[in-house]
């Protein structure tokens, strides 16, 4: 949460950093603000409201300087307003800071710094920070980044912090705990940013920072040091990203650009992994923990949100496939619970940014206790990535709209995968019905293609018919229930409508008392083993005369002569199916959420990636 954005070098720092913003602006985008170094000062520009509302309020003002730091907000201490923006000045004037994470202990820091007579502008845990760093400065009469070392081993919570100093010219100090850091390494020139995208215009030469480490940037130079004062050499990487990723392409949203992309992404993440015509699967992750894999008692998939709904189709197609023990937490509740681990559970962590707090912290307890870490995560390099013992990227490519699409199938299609091939290693699956499944996966992009060219403007139709719906249950059995789930959240997040994803079966011990004309109810109907008991189901919701939307198979007579709305989808084996059966349900969310006139890419008080607890 929060997108923070520095640049120090020889161009005018304004625009970049204001570009970088946009950029980052899924990650939170209740207020914005960027800092300058003018001569021997620092300016400020601080708005609530998205990046453009600051650049409106910034208008014709100066914005002179070669070295400044951005930020974009996502509230968490304090409301989003002007006074809570980042980027906060310390007490002198002469310090700027930005921040992203949680200081948790900010309460008896703000205490302490009360009573030597520090005032402060805001209801922010950063300001606290700020003027702690400050005040420390003072005290010890040392330097800034002396100063800084101090304050962080003081501090309980996660952050990454770029700080500017007024008499500090062209240095931006950097440092992070818990928080990702990117700093890209231009000629005479130095990007930092919650993510590559920022810098992916100028150069691809990156350094992903670690924890506890602190940064030195300026521009024709970049010191790495731990909280120790030790140098660290920086670990160059080049990333393999282009900038056409990270842009809308003639779509009107990100989400619906990555809803299309699905043909290719869920291709991408099977490229020479299915080797049909050799009939294996290539995973050098699972290979890697083979042994743990073979004799796991159980495995254990920890995720949040999308994910945690990825992490349950995973539980039936695993549990079906493979005759091992799973079970799907959710990360926020697993890391608190103090569950039973042992060296015998392999933890399967799903995640699209590899950044989720509750997930990362959730593995680094789980890896405390012996158990052995399998991540399924999306962007490169990030800290899920690094931490777990093997893995296997999703390859989606960056995904920007809040609400995750196409991440979702690209973890549905590894999960799948991870499956066959551990199913295959144990002697659980026919070479028949391996074969049979790999082929089934293999088809898949064609068949989500086939939704995209022939089903969009009959969704567009259902979407605004039911525009005005106040709630929304969705239905499904046996492997389309976590779809049902997911629809369901994919709907609150885009349109505001309440909905609820629910077994279908589950409907009858309570959800039903919903039910009445006013009640849009859809039906993940694929044909598979439950069909016909999905078909009773629909009767039943049609008989107290609530509204039916049911997602189809091709070909299936019953499921429209018993709905009001159908999407159809071709046929899929009914283990591979939910990469099918969620993208009618992505296009009616979009779609519902256009027709309400809502910023579908940035929903309100949602954030990309979820980097506190
Ligand atoms: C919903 C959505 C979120 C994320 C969740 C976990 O559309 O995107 O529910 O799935 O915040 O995020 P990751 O996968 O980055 O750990």
């Amino acid at each position: 949460m929060c997108g923070i954005v520095g640049y120090t070098g020889t161009r005018q720092a304004y625009p970049i950093v204001i570009d970088g913003l946009k950029k980052l602006e899924y990650r939170g985008y209740d207020s914005a603000g960027v800092a300058l170094q003018q001569g021997d000062t620092v300016k400020v520009y601080k708005k609530a409201g998205k990046v453009a509302a600051l650049e409106e309020f910034v208008g014709d003002q100066s914005t002179a300087g070669t070295t400044g730091i951005g930020h974009t907000r996502w509230a968490t201490h304090g409301e989003p307003s002007d006074r809570n923006a980042h980027p906060h000045v310390s007490k002198s004037g002469k310090l700027a800071m930005i921040h992203n994470g949680i200081i948790e202990n900010y309460a008896q820091l703000k205490s302490e710094l009360s009573k030597a007579g520090y005032e402060f502008k805001s209801d922010t845990d950063s300001e606290v920070l700020l003027n702690f760093i400050e005040d420390i400065q003072a005290k010890n009469e040392c330097g800034l980044e002396e100063a800084i070392r101090i304050a962080l081993k003081r501090v309980t919570g996660a952050y990454v912090i770029l700080i500017i100093a007024a008499d500090q010219p062209d240095t931006i100090i950097a440092a992070r705990k818990g928080s990702p850091l990117v700093i890209g390494i231009g000629n005479n020139e130095h990007f930092l940013g919650s993510d590559a995208s920022p810098m992916l215009a100028y150069t691809k030469e990156v350094v992903y920072i670690n924890d506890y480490e602190l940064a030195i940037v300026k521009p024709d130079e970049l010191i790495l040091k731990n909280l120790g004062n030790e140098i660290i050499t920086p670990f160059v990487q080049k990333l393999d990203l282009e900038l056409a990723a990270i842009e809308k392409g003639g779509y009107d949203h990100f989400m619906l650009k990555e809803i299309f992309e699905q043909p290719t992404t869920i291709a991408d993440s099977l490229r020479g992994r299915l080797v049909l015509n050799e009939q294996k699967i290539i995973l050098s992750g699972v290979d890697a923990i083979q042994d743990k894999l073979a004799n796991a008692r159980r495995i254990i998939i920890v995720a949040c949100g999308t994910s945690w709904h990825a992490g349950l189709v995973a539980e039936y197609v695993i549990e079906e496939l493979c005759r091992v023990n799973v079970e799907v937490e959710y990360a926020s509740e697993f890391r608190y619970r103090n569950p039973v681990i042992s060296s015998d559970d392999v933890i399967i962590a799903i995640s699209q940014s590899g950044e989720t707090a509750d997930t990362l912290v959730a593995l680094e307890r789980a890896k405390e206790q012996g158990a052995t870490i399998f991540g399924i995560v999306n962007v490169v390099g990030s800290s899920i990535a690094r931490i777990s013992h093997a893995g296997c990227y999703t390859h989606a490519g960056p995904e920007i709209g809040v609400a995750s699409t196409k991440a979702y199938t690209a973890q549905l299609a590894v999960l799948m995968l991870f499956a066959l091939k551990l199913a295959k290693a144990k002697g659980t699956i026919s070479d028949e019905r391996f074969n049979e499944l790999c082929q089934e996966l293999n088809d898949i992009p064609e068949k989500v293609q086939w939704v995209l060219e022939n089903e969009v403007d009959n969704i567009k139709a259902i979407a605004y018919k039911y525009k005005d719906a106040r709630d929304v249950l969705y239905l499904g059995r046996g492997y389309n229930f976590p779809t049902a789930l997911e629809g369901a959240l994919k709907l609150k997040e885009i349109s505001y409508i309440h909905a609820e994803g629910y077994p279908a079966a589950e409907m009858k011990h309570g959800p039903i008392a919903l039910v009445d004309e006013e009640l849009p109810v859809v039906f993940i109907a694929s044909k598979d083993a439950y069909h016909e008991k999905i078909v009773s189901n629909i009767q039943e919701i049609k008989a107290r005369k609530g509204m039916v939307i049911s997602v189809m198979t091709q070909g299936d007579e019953v499921t429209p002569t018993i709905s009001n709305d159908v999407m159809v989808v071709p046929e899929a084996d009914e283990v591979i199916a939910p990469l099918l059966t969620v993208v009618p349900l992505q296009l009616l969310s979009y779609y519902i959420g256009v027709y309400r006139g809502l910023d579908v890419d940035k929903p309100r008080n949602l954030a990309k990636s979820v980097t506190v607890e």
